[in-house]
């Protein structure tokens, strides 16, 4: 009886402070892509309307929102078949904050508590603003030992390492697993995804994320700088997954080598998205689908292995393990640097100059 008590006056407090969330929160402050091309095209403008809530949808007060490669490259055009007719719109997967509304249907969440998430790679309304919108399926808890910065950090990067390698390969205890690009974002979640999982991990990656590998569990980190001749020489034994997130025709060649039989290859650099803008959805998407197919084909006959394109896909069981794993100290991505959501210019020009090289984060205060 307590119990519904309390639910009831929470649905209360709810409604009535998406009342007055409306009557006050009917636009907000975001960054806007109002046509493609470099840096110099973001516009921060204050009155960006926000959309009412469907009943699946939770409104979040950004606190920190990360920048992933997806965003400089939707920004430089990457996507134009799906996001041109659509400008100007609002880059950004990843959030850290707080629940400021929920639609009627959300049940998993309640307003003031603190949460991350990250939008799935087509949403058209992204998170560099006050006020994003998230499916309740893309946002959850966030986890309690991690500041908003630390946090936004995650979700994007650590969701796609999870499909891979949960969802598509479905690693398991004691097997080999090589990630080909262990430094960035994306590399370095799946180095600890498969840790935590129980498996053998080794990667490749630049001489200063050496040590940070090593220490997140993986049993060899080979410097494809330094090794640029012997890659191939120096990663030892075969593998059951290898997981490439740099994905150019030599990785692909000796991530495939590497494989043992029945073993599973993933670039994360699928065509769809370039062969959809060349040549249109229409014919660009069944173009890729065939491209894929080939390649599966051709890799089962000479090698006896599975390839696939993989992608980043909304999975809520996912971002409750990735919570969890973040709250037991096994999942971390190091944030190099912050800059105030203002001055989102300059950090996109550190991201394509590559002055930064590991995560930068904007903050929203
Ligand atoms: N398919 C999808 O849905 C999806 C989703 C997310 C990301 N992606 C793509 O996946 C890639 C990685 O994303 P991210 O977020 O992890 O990027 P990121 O954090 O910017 O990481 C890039 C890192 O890759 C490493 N690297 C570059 N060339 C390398 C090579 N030849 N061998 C080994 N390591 C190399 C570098 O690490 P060091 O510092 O160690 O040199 C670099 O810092 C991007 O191209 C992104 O667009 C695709």
């Amino acid at each position: 009886m307590e119990m519904m008590r309390i639910s009831i006056h929470r649905r209360l407090l709810c409604s009535v402070y998406k009342v007055v969330l409306r009557s006050y929160v009917n636009s907000c402050r975001a960054v806007l892509l109002p046509r493609f091309g470099g840096p110099e095209v973001l516009q921060v403008h204050s009155d960006v309307p926000v959309p009412d809530l469907k009943p699946n949808e939770v409104l979040v007060r950004s606190r920190a929102v990360s920048i992933n490669p997806l965003d400089t490259r939707m920004r430089s055009g990457y996507g134009r078949s799906i996001f041109e007719p659509l400008l100007p719109i609002i880059l950004g997967r990843d959030v850290s904050g707080e629940v400021a509304a929920i639609g009627a249907s959300v049940r998993s969440l309640v307003v003031g508590q603190e949460v991350f998430g990250a939008l799935h790679p087509t949403a058209i309304r992204g998170t560099y603003t006050d006020y994003a919108i998230l499916p309740e399926n893309e946002v959850t808890a966030k986890p309690s030992s991690l500041s908003h910065v630390e946090a936004s950090a995650i979700p994007f990067a650590a969701l796609t390492a999870w499909r891979a390698l949960k969802s598509t390969a479905r690693i398991s205890e004691g097997q080999r697993i090589l990630v080909v690009g262990g430094g960035g974002a994306v590399g370095f979640s799946a180095i600890q995804l498969a840790v935590a999982a129980g498996c053998h991990v080794a990667t490749t990656c630049g001489r200063e994320s050496v040590d940070r590998m090593l220490k997140a569990g993986a049993e060899q980190a080979v410097d494809y700088v330094a090794e640029v001749v012997d890659v191939e020489l120096a990663i030892r034994g075969k593998f059951d997954v290898v997981l490439d997130t740099i994905g150019v025709p030599e990785t692909e060649r000796y991530g495939i080598n590497f494989l043992k039989r029945g073993g599973h290859y993933m670039t994360l650099q699928g065509e769809a998205a370039s062969l959809a803008d060349n040549y249109g959805l229409a014919i660009g998407l069944p173009l890729a689908k065939g491209a894929e197919l080939k390649k599966q084909i051709k890799y089962r006959y000479s090698h006896g292995i599975e390839y696939s394109w993989t992608y980043m896909r909304a999975d809520f069981e996912g971002l409750i393990e990735i919570r969890k794993l973040c709250d037991a100290g096994r999942l971390k991505i190091p944030v190099d640097k912050t800059f105030p959501i203002t001055q989102v210019k300059d950090a996109h020009v550190a991201k394509d100059k590559k002055i930064i090289p590991g995560k930068v984060v904007l903050e929203l205060s």
